[in-house]
């Protein structure tokens, strides 16, 4: 296999056959390291630069992962020494769901496993590749160095099968993260897990803390990921829900257009249909069970690792203190329920009632039983999965406000970039900037400057937006109009809404950024920020 000329290789770099490969074209090439080498080492020095020599790169200069850029950022991070060393075997496996196996694929054999340090520990991960596809690792979230991101062609070559590849990189803020590949439809198999990452002055007072992974479930059920995404690309929205409308000249506002309370993301959230939704791997039938004593608090980590569903989550009986948001801190505001787009996390804090109670996931805008799991503190009746109460307050970005320790100063924009969404042909095509990743036009900038991206939906359908590599502000959330307030790196763009927010270009690479619809990224709605001397 040859990396070199991608542009060539109807199946793209990697060789995967079948549907769902993005392929490169010559110009979107930044930089392909040669992945026939098998075993790839961390650093320097291992990839090779493509991109010149007979294709015709021109423009900017840019900061590709393999810079000396980027390995001096990584020696600037703050590092405590110390190191944590894990393994990850991604191979076939089946998923026991209460007594019906889903063949599917895994992590070591498990679905959700969670990855604990603290913050400036050294990450070591050996990921070896016991699939028949190619396969990354992408660490969501994570400030972390670019040549360590896993994605493909964008800023490491994907591990071949057979083979491994070592991730290693400080892992420099606390908080709720994640992981799972970045290549093709991976992400709707059982190949996520959590990475959540201790304060090591943790200013939050709780008595235990438990991590749940909310994931849609189809795989070895009912369906698989690339029958999905081949489905999806042949007939276009399958629910051919509003999503599909054309907009014609409407232009998108900062409210969006048709979302409401009972429709918090709008009428059409998704193009997917899952027989199951899941709580740590587990459905239902078979709940994920968190033990708690009366009166104790428990900080609750939540994350969404659907793949085209975003949820509604609510603890039967219990307020939910909200103390953090893709991982950084809040001032904490009480709420009955949240909605979670794909990609996002927010951490709660529950002080645990005596009894059992409904732990609730509702995939929002969908049909089918709810994710569920219990809260107990004694053996009782088991509860049933109950909706949160009538009239209960629902979470608003617009309640959040940074805590002090996050808050990005005011300052005004260096550069503002556009990020325009849009649909085609009836959602077999989701655009950015009228382009179909990977065909797509880098969106520069340099560092040190403080960048504004403007997240434009001119569809009916939300995007949960997410940027890799950095951690935004929404401007004029929690703080005053024209500033960033809450930090984020996914936000649910609403249907026909304008979105804007701001960043720190602190962090020199290519950093990928895309809708985390699953089937709506890999139908084109990704991007590059790329840094440029
Ligand atoms: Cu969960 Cu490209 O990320
Ligand atoms: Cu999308």
């Amino acid at each position: 296999m040859t990396s070199s000329e991608p542009g060539d290789d109807p199946q793209g770099p990697s060789g995967r056959s079948g549907p769902g490969r993005p392929r490169l074209s010559r110009r979107q090439l930044l930089v392909l390291a040669g992945a026939s080498a098998g075993v790839v080492g961390v650093g320097a020095g291992t990839a090779t630069v493509l991109g010149t020599g007979s294709s015709p790169v021109s423009g900017p200069d840019r900061i590709t992962s393999t810079d000396p850029e980027v390995r001096a950022a990584e020696r600037a991070r703050q590092a405590t020494g110390r190191t944590t060393r894990i393994a990850l075997m991604a191979a076939p496996g089946a998923l026991d769901l209460a007594g019906r196996s889903a063949q599917t694929w895994l992590f070591n054999g498990r679905l959700g496993q969670e990855v604990r340090l603290t913050a400036g520990d050294e990450l070591r991960a050996r990921v070896t590749n016991g699939l028949a596809s190619p396969t990354t690792v992408h660490w969501h979230g994570l400030a972390l160095r670019n040549d360590m991101d896993g994605v493909p062609a964008v800023t490491a070559p994907s591990i071949e099968p057979g083979t491994s590849f070592d991730y290693g990189f400080i892992v420099p803020d606390p908080g709720t993260y994640w992981f799972h590949p970045h290549v093709g439809a991976q992400l709707d198999t059982g190949l996520i897990g959590a990475l959540i990452v201790e304060d090591p002055n943790e200013p939050l007072r709780y008595d235990d803390d438990v991590t749940l992974v909310l994931d849609d479930w189809l795989d070895g059920v009912t369906s698989t990921p690339d029958m999905t995404l081949a489905g999806l690309r042949a007939d276009g929205m399958a629910m051919g829900g509003m999503g599909g409308m054309d907009m014609g000249s409407m232009e998108p506002t900062a409210k969006g257009i048709g979302v409401s309370r009972r429709q918090p993301l709008g009428e059409d959230t998704g193009d997917v249909t899952y027989p199951l939704h899941l709580v740590n791997g587990r459905p239902p039938a078979d709940p994920f069970i968190v033990e708690g004593r009366p009166g104790q608090w428990l900080r609750l980590r939540l994350i969404n690792a659907g793949s085209d569903t975003a949820y509604e989550f609510s603890v039967g009986g219990h307020k939910l203190r909200v103390v953090a948001s893709d991982g950084f801190p809040v001032e904490p505001v009480a709420i009955d329920s949240l909605v979670l787009g794909m990609g996002e996390r927010f951490d709660v804090l529950v002080e645990v009632g005596d009894g059992a109670f409904p732990v609730v996931a509702i995939p929002v805008g969908k049909l089918g039983p709810p994710a569920f799991a219990v809260l107990r503190t004694s053996s009782g009746e088991a509860p049933r999965p109950a909706r949160p109460p009538r009239g209960g307050r629902l979470l608003n970005y617009r309640d959040l406000v940074p805590d002090e320790s996050v808050r990005m100063s005011a300052r005004r924009p260096d550069r503002a970039l556009t990020i325009d969404l849009t649909m085609e042909d009836g959602g077999r095509a989701w655009l950015i900037n009228g382009k179909r990743f990977p065909d797509h036009e880098p969106l520069d900038l340099r560092r040190g400057e403080r960048v504004r991206l403007e997240f434009v939906n001119r569809t009916m359908m939300f995007h949960p937006m997410h940027v890799h590599g950095h951690t935004f502000g929404l401007v004029g959330y929690g703080t005053t109009a024209d500033d960033p307030g809450l930090r984020k790196d996914t936000v649910n763009v609403l249907p026909m809404q304008r979105m804007t927010v701001d960043f720190d270009a602190d962090n020199p690479g290519q950093w990928l950024t895309h809708c985390h619809n699953a089937y709506h990224g890999e139908m084109g709605m990704m991007t590059v920020l790329s840094y440029v001397r």
